[in-house]
């Protein structure tokens, strides 16, 4: 049989851009269940950021936890993970794989330094959407400075 090339990516917390649900758990619960029967290659769910938490926008709070009883297929969980965070999760079972989305946008060897504990450049959102590469393509990599800079943190 074919191997299932077709993914998806949810976000069920989110009421981003207006969106909301009055039941978002029976809603996503649905969509979750059918492309489970699909047998998609894997479902991507993203959990509430740190914003949407502290300003209680949210319509799901353990994204995770809550879908993962209802699918079989791997689960690959992001939003707000550092290292420790996705291996706690990784090793509570809530996912199959930890997505990093501004760590990586802000070190382009984002593993190389998890692999070594290294110090992470400091992201800058005044560049996030911006229609050139400055603030994707100019983050320096270890190899670029032997000191840490002054921008870096852990
Ligand atoms: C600059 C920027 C662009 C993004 N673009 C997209 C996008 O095109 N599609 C998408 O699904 N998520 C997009 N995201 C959301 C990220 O994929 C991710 O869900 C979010 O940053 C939370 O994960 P993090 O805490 O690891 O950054 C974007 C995020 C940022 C900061």
């Amino acid at each position: 049989m074919a191997k299932n090339r077709a993914f998806a990516r949810l976000s069920p917390s989110s009421q981003l851009y207006g969106m909301h649900d009055s039941d978002a758990l029976a809603t996503f619960g649905y969509v979750v269940r059918a492309l489970d029967a699909q047998g998609i290659g894997y479902l991507h769910l993203t959990e509430p950021n740190a914003k949407a938490l502290e300003s209680g926008q949210i319509q799901i709070e353990h994204v995770a936890q809550t879908f993962r009883p209802m699918t079989s297929v791997p689960m690959i969980v992001n939003g707000g993970f550092d290292k420790a965070k996705a291996n706690a999760a990784l090793a509570a079972g809530e996912a199959d794989l930890v997505a990093f989305g501004v760590p990586f946008i802000a070190n382009p060897d984002l593993v190389e330094r998890y692999r070594q504990d290294a110090a992470l450049n400091k992201p800058d959102p005044a560049t996030f959407y911006g229609e050139g590469p400055g603030g994707y393509t100019d983050y320096p990599a270890l190899s670029e400075y032997s000191a840490a800079p002054a921008s870096a943190t852990n």
